[in-house]
């Protein structure tokens, strides 16, 4: 007769010789993994080297990556974002000490298909941002090619560099379709963007909150120029440096823009240094608290302190139309050196810098 004993060495030696059936290259560390799809894209967390090929992300999908820690992934091939009616991001991506490297492939937002002109104000719905980053690392050399509105954002981040991206929203320039194109937002703590080239139709950068920022040796064109905010409530942006970058054919070129309702905020020790802008149709510099004015009725509730032109000079050259320097402050403290700003074209602007003083600089 069977015993127990007998029947439980049985059911012992099948379980074991299912687990024994099992792969051994599923139950250790695949060292490299490729994406070819959206649900291909769930299943990298042990892969320390990922490669990305062409592929369409679908109507209605979202591609989410979340990288092994100190994973290398290399784009092969361009991702294609079919249009879709899902909320943005289309494209997110949270790893640590991650290291990208596009090889020049691309993230096309197929963005005529949503520009109507009238960005993300009304209008078609247009998922925004397109990609979304957060984590920490270096991401390089790719290009995000007409999104359907703000191209990139960057939040909850740990140490993330930019280098060498292109924002091309150029083909939105026809008919000024193109609309609240943001090349950069940025709304995290130690982020570096730098050899980049931004071509769009609003804020090449916008930094919204977060402190140790650089943006430089950058390029941006055809939008809305460099911007600090615009900031609201309970935000603050600290220690950011602006350098080395060329800004063309845009609207404005370096703002610092604080929602004139905006309490508990703050803008603190901003530094440009180097940075040549020219072709601009509005202001040359733009500091203001009374966003969505340019130059209105001041608020009181996000002080602005600490700007500084230094360094090497920032040379900027604005539009017959255009003024070269407002300043609209309901709170601004400090001594603000200017020593390195020259400005010319255009006309004066209106300078109500509060309690700060401006020294230096010829504007
Ligand atoms: C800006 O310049 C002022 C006046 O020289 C100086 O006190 C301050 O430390 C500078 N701020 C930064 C962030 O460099």
């Amino acid at each position: 007769m069977f015993t127990h004993a007998f029947r439980q060495f049985v059911f012992t030696a099948a379980v074991l010789a299912v687990v024994s059936a099992i792969p051994t290259e599923e139950l250790e560390e695949r060292s490299s993994c490729t994406i070819s799809s959206v649900s291909t894209a769930s299943s990298i967390s042990s892969c320390s080297s990922v490669t990305i090929s062409a592929f369409t992300v679908p109507s209605g999908s979202t591609l989410s990556l979340s990288p092994k820690s100190g994973a290398t992934i290399t784009m092969a091939g361009d991702i294609t974002f079919a249009k879709t009616s899902s909320d943005g991001p289309l494209f997110t991506i949270d790893g640590d000490d991650i290291t990208f490297n596009g090889a020049g492939y691309s993230f096309d937002g197929n963005g005529a298909d949503y520009w109507d002109g009238e960005g993300t104000d009304g209008g078609v719905d247009k998922p925004h941002p397109l990609l979304k980053f957060k984590g920490s690392g270096t991401y390089s050399d790719f290009t995000v090619l007409n999104s359907p509105a703000q191209a990139i954002s960057i939040g909850n981040s740990d140490g993330l560099v930019f280098d060498s991206i292109t924002v091309d929203n150029s083909d939105g320039d026809t008919d000024d379709l193109g609309a609240n194109t943001d090349g950069f937002d940025v709304s995290a703590d130690d982020v570096t963007i730098k050899n980049s080239v931004v071509k769009n139709q609003d804020d090449c950068l916008a930094i919204n909150d977060g402190s140790s920022i650089v943006f430089e040796d950058n390029t941006c064109s055809g939008g809305h120029g460099i911007s600090i905010g615009s900031i609201s409530s309970d935000n603050s942006v600290s220690d950011v440096t602006i350098s080395g970058n060329t800004v063309k054919d845009s609207m404005y070129g370096l703002r610092i823009k604080v929602k004139a309702s905006a309490t508990d905020a703050s803008v603190s020790d901003i530094t440009y240094s180097g940075n040549t802008i020219t072709g601009i149709d509005k202001y040359g510099v733009l500091i203001t608290q009374s966003y969505p004015d340019d130059d209105g009725t001041p608020g009181t509730g996000g002080p602005i302190s600490d700007i500084n032109f230094t360094g090497s000079t920032t040379t900027i050259t604005v539009g017959d139309d255009a003024k070269r320097l407002t300043i609209d402050c309901g709170a601004c403290s400090g001594t603000w050196d200017f020593s390195k700003l020259k400005i010319t074209g255009g006309s004066e602007g209106t300078v109500d810098s509060d309690d700060a003083t401006i020294s230096g600089g010829s504007y």
